[in-house]
């Protein structure tokens, strides 16, 4: 049985349940219009496929080019004692490689919904490497929780009735050999509903997801987790509270527009010993026009794109919660528009963040760094043993690693180690970036501190270097996700629009062990 969680999945529905998941050694009795997802390996029996599905069956596949590789697949539907049943063969990769096994369920939950079956047999019996025994079973019930979780997310909030397709897919079977994922299935569908949750947050317009939106999404969390027992709280400042913090930087940004900023502070606490204390901080910018500096159309499009940072941390917030990680979680957005106005800072303006050191302004488009560094000093303050903050920084970390990898950076040799740890385990990926000292001089300003941007080569790096000024001598972890937190087509189990990348990471590091020597 699935958990009782409320189901993110996709924001329109009003069921509170996620898919019932059933895990079983014996074969599902054939129901009318149910799939069977069946993996094949490149070496299996053709004799095999004839006994099990007929002749006609195996005639048909051998005419096919299906040789059950990787990516392969062929459809059909058979006759059971008088129900009809799809039936898809997959070739299956090795699936020691998380993402690879997330995505054979995500793929199988994909081809349910497709043909509108609601209930679902995977056949985990000719996967290479699975089902998986003792240690890999929990993990693995994760990951193909996940994927079957993910293979039924849609947004379609913003369709008519007629346009939309309602998830078909209500129950899954996964048969295999051993059945004993433990709590790793339930562990998966908390992660899913979270990877999702983000997802909807990065996929709402602008005009929805304001920075007042994103407090109250924060303050429905709260209420929703308080009553399932948690120990949760929320501190939302308003700009007068945040002045009165001296967060200049922060306030710059947000005042070209109408939309009042909000400063979301949440804290959950575990219920025995808390193991450490962790920040995590998201880039919660609900629109960025570049502000004077303004962005051609071109640069725009995606721009509420811009909060996927505190989509991210929101998300996971949810997600730790539920999951009763063992560390107490602090997550802060200093969310923001970033608009044109005659309020607007403009270039020139000199900038005081709220540990006193001034910013002069030579790009409003570098706004993220402004929010963060507000951020970061306040997070500093609850003297947490790492803070790491996950923000759509620069387009420049797009260009050195590609659309779909994440930029890290980071002051910390273990905090690095045990993230890129999780991102294996998680199956998204990651790549470390430097922090060279010698380009700091070109933060530098004649009339104050510093100033926001740099030169044009190396843009992440000295965004990650702008950052670093505002550490407070903490050790602290930089998350550039310019790239990977929206697909502008699917892959893996990402749909098109906000991936939720990197949720799922960030509840693999707070789920396992996180080094806190300094
Ligand atoms: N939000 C953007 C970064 C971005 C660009 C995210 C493309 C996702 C896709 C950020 O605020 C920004 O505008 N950065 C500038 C920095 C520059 C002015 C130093 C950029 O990347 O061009
Ligand atoms: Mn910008
Ligand atoms: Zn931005």
């Amino acid at each position: 049985m699935g958990p009782r969680v409320k189901r993110t999945l996709a924001d329109h529905k009003d069921e509170d349940r996620m898919l019932d998941i059933d895990w079983t050694t014996e074969e599902p009795a054939v129901t009318a219009g149910q799939l069977l997802v069946t993996p094949l390996r490149a070496d299996h029996d053709p004799e095999a496929l004839g006994q099990r599905f007929g002749a006609a069956a195996k005639q048909a596949v051998e005419q096919s080019p299906f040789a059950a590789k990787p990516g392969d697949t062929f459809t059909f539907t058979r006759e059971v004692d008088g129900a009809m049943q799809h039936v898809m063969l997959v070739g299956t990769p090795s699936l020691t490689d998380p993402a690879a096994l997330r995505q054979l369920a995500h793929d199988a939950a994909r081809e349910a919904q497709r043909v509108g079956a609601k209930h679902l047999v995977l056949d985990l019996h000719g996967a290479e490497g699975l089902p998986a025994e003792g240690d890999d079973a929990p993990q693995v019930g994760n990951l193909l929780a996940q994927g079957l979780e993910l293979g039924t997310y849609a947004y379609d909030r913003f369709l008519s009735e007629s346009g939309r397709r309602p998830a078909s897919l209500r129950a899954v079977s996964a048969w295999g050999r051993s059945a004993a994922p433990g709590d790793g299935s339930t562990h998966g569908q908390i992660v899913a509903a979270a990877v999702a949750r983000a997802r909807d947050l990065g996929n709402g317009p602008p005009g929805l997801v304001t920075p007042t939106f994103l407090a109250t999404t924060a303050e429905q969390m709260v209420e929703s987790l308080s009553a399932e027992g948690h120990d949760v709280s929320l501190k939302v400042l308003d700009h007068d509270e945040c002045k009165a913090l001296g967060m200049g930087c922060y306030l710059g940004v947000a005042q070209g527009s109408d939309e009042p900023p909000r400063f979301i502070h949440l804290t959950y606490r575990p219920k025995g010993t808390s193991k450490a204390r962790i920040c995590l901080i998201g880039k919660g910018v609900t629109f960025d026009s570049g502000g004077y500096s303004l962005k051609p159309t071109d640069g725009m499009l995606d721009m509420k794109l811009d909060m996927c940072g505190a989509a991210a941390v929101l998300a996971a917030f949810e997600g730790a919660t539920r999951l009763q990680v063992a560390y107490e979680v602090h997550v802060l957005v200093a969310a923001a528009e970033n608009l044109v106005s005659g309020k607007a800072y403009k270039l020139g303006d000199v900038l005081t963040a709220s540990n006193g050191k001034t910013v002069e302004i030579n790009n409003t488009d570098a706004e993220g760094r402004l929010t963060l560094a507000d951020a970061m000093i306040y997070g500093s303050k609850l003297e947490p043993e790492l803070m790491i903050d996950f923000a759509t920084l620069t387009g420049a970390c797009i260009v050195a690693l590609g659309p779909r990898i994440a930029g890290v950076m980071t002051n910390d040799e273990a905090a690095h180690a045990d993230w890129m740890a999780a991102s294996e385990r998680s199956g998204e990926t990651m790549w470390r970036l430097p922090l060279p000292e010698n380009l700091k001089e070109q933060l530098k300003s004649k009339i104050a501190d510093m100033r926001n941007t740099g030169e044009r080569w190396g843009g992440a790096l000295t965004a990650g270097l702008f950052l670093s000024e505002f550490n407070e001598g903490r050790r602290w972890m930089h998350v550039d996700i310019a790239g990977p937190a929206m697909a502008s087509k699917a892959y893996g189990v990402t749909t098109p629009g906000g991936s939720g990348v990197p949720v799922a990471t960030i509840l693999e590091l707070l789920c396992g062990e996180i080094q806190t020597t300094e």
